[in-house]
């Protein structure tokens, strides 16, 4: 039976690595100084605890000391976290220990391995990351372990060749704790589609230790994420994120990498009924965005229904419902006017409804609410023209989301979509929209709608 030490073996990867090794018949070694998660690790025969601290040599050289045959050293111990602070605090301890763990525990585990790898003809994998070769701020301590680490594994397969053959592994985002803490985009933003796993890495490691032919190279395992030109995201703002439709827009375009900032009334205290709330919030964010979305709204606003006669006709509830779903969304038009860049494509869209359709109307009522709709949509039609004057690529549109199951629909009995789905078409729609079709007014699907 092959024979392989873990180092780090009671957690994250280096966990996925033993379980994966074992599987697949190997007698496997785990070195970790964490006891409680050796003893965590599942009973199985083939493994083999050692309680031992990387970086202390005696306590290295002990433990190798048991070890009586082995054909692969997975060098993967070392500290995760690499964020220790800015440069001009980082003290010399931190430095140290990130050292002394990760490289100089990669070099004591090669080096009381040697002899033993050199009987076998065995191979040797180290583990760097990413984080070698791109950055994010105050991680010196850490990037310079992984630099050290390639430097090493490319010093010891010109070394230790031609009877053992060294190579390492530089992994992306590994997710080793709940993947249920991740957002959709945190996966999508990978060209593979996802983020990493434990076994990735493991399967990767099995890989090495049979390639006979590859020695001194690092595979980057990332996802592709290294491969991928990236620029600033597109940052889109979605005003009423916490109804039905706007929060699950929020999420969609999240989903699609914008960078989302989500606005309402119960979570921020934006009122579309109070110009002054309107003009405070929006002077308080950093523009310009690419998207704005207006998805505020209500089917009545003093009365329990929609009017379903002329008897129930009236200025209170008219002049409210024109308040907030015409005058609202035409508000923080009026107030973003002046953030609307004039030199890329730029889109408002605000939810608007069939109902609010003139030319559509064969059933009567809803006198106020259809009313309000129609009023929005004149106002947005001529800021879209106001707007062309000198922004010819702003896309003023409004949007017809469908009848979709949220708190608007409740109580009406009708085919409706979910939120999502709901979301989903929208964004396509205004992903979709170009400037010569500003100020127009479309469904779901991007067809146009009688006015
Ligand atoms: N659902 C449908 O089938 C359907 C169909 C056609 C058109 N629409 C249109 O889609 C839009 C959103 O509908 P929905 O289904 O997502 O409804 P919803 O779940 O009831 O959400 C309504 C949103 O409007 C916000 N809002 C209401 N009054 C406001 C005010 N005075 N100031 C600021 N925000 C206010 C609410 O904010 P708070 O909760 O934070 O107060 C909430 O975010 C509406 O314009 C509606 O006319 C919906």
């Amino acid at each position: 039976m092959k024979q392989a030490l873990v180092t780090g073996g009671a957690n994250g990867i280096g966990r996925g690595i033993v379980l994966h090794l074992l599987d697949a018949g190997w007698r496997v070694w785990a070195l970790d100084r964490d006891a409680a998660g050796l003893a965590a690790l599942p009973d199985h025969p083939a493994l083999h605890p050692l309680d031992a601290d990387v970086a202390d040599e005696r306590a290295v050289a002990g433990a190798i000391a048991r070890i009586d045959a082995l054909s692969l050293l997975v060098a993967n111990a070392g500290r995760a976290d690499p964020v220790t602070g800015p440069v001009e605090t980082l003290s010399l301890d931190a430095w140290q220990d990130r050292i002394g763990t990760n490289l100089t525990g990669t070099f004591l585990t090669v080096k009381h391995c040697v002899p033993l790898l050199r009987r076998a003809a065995g191979a040797i994998v180290t583990l760097s990351s990413t984080r070698a070769r791109m950055s994010e701020p105050d991680c010196e301590a850490y990037a310079a372990t992984k630099g050290g680490i390639e430097a090493l594994t490319q010093a010891l397969a010109v070394s230790l060749g031609p009877e053992i053959r060294v190579n390492g592994i530089a992994p992306g985002w590994i997710v080793t704790g709940d993947p249920a803490d991740l957002r959709p985009v945190d996966h999508s933003q990978h060209p593979a589609g996802r983020a990493g796993r434990p076994e990735d890495v493991a399967r990767a490691v099995a890989y090495l230790a049979e390639a006979g032919f590859l020695t001194g190279q690092i595979l980057t395992l990332d996802g592709g994420m290294t491969r991928k030109m990236t620029y600033a995201p597109e940052r889109a703002l979605v005003i009423g994120a916490s109804g039905g439709i706007g929060a699950a827009l929020a999420a969609g375009l999240d989903r699609r990498g914008l960078a989302v900032t989500a606005l309402s009334r119960s979570a921020d205290g934006l009122d579309l009924t109070d110009e002054e709330a309107i003009r405070a919030a929006l002077d308080a964010l950093d523009h310009p965005f690419d998207r704005v979305v207006v998805a505020t709204g209500a089917l009545t606003s003093t009365r329990p229904a929609p009017e379903k006669s002329l008897a129930d006709l009236g200025a209170d509830e008219l002049i409210a419902q024109i308040r907030l779903n015409a005058l609202g969304p035409a508000l923080v038009l009026k107030h973003l006017k002046r953030h609307v860049p004039r030199d890329r494509r730029w889109v408002f869209a605000a939810l608007s409804a069939r109902v609010g359709s003139i030319g559509d109307n064969f059933l009567g009522g809803w006198y106020s609410y259809r009313t309000s709709k129609a009023a929005l949509n004149s106002l947005l039609h001529g800021a879209a023209v106001e707007l062309a004057r000198n922004r010819r690529q702003a896309i003023v549109a409004c949007l017809h989301p469908g009848t979709v199951a949220t708190a608007f629909t409740e109580g009406y009995d009708h085919d409706k979509v979910g939120p999502e789905r709901a979301a989903e078409r929208l964004i396509d729609v205004i992903e979709g929209l170009e400037p010569h079709q500003s100020g127009g007014f479309f469904d779901y699907s991007g067809q146009e709608i009688p006015w």
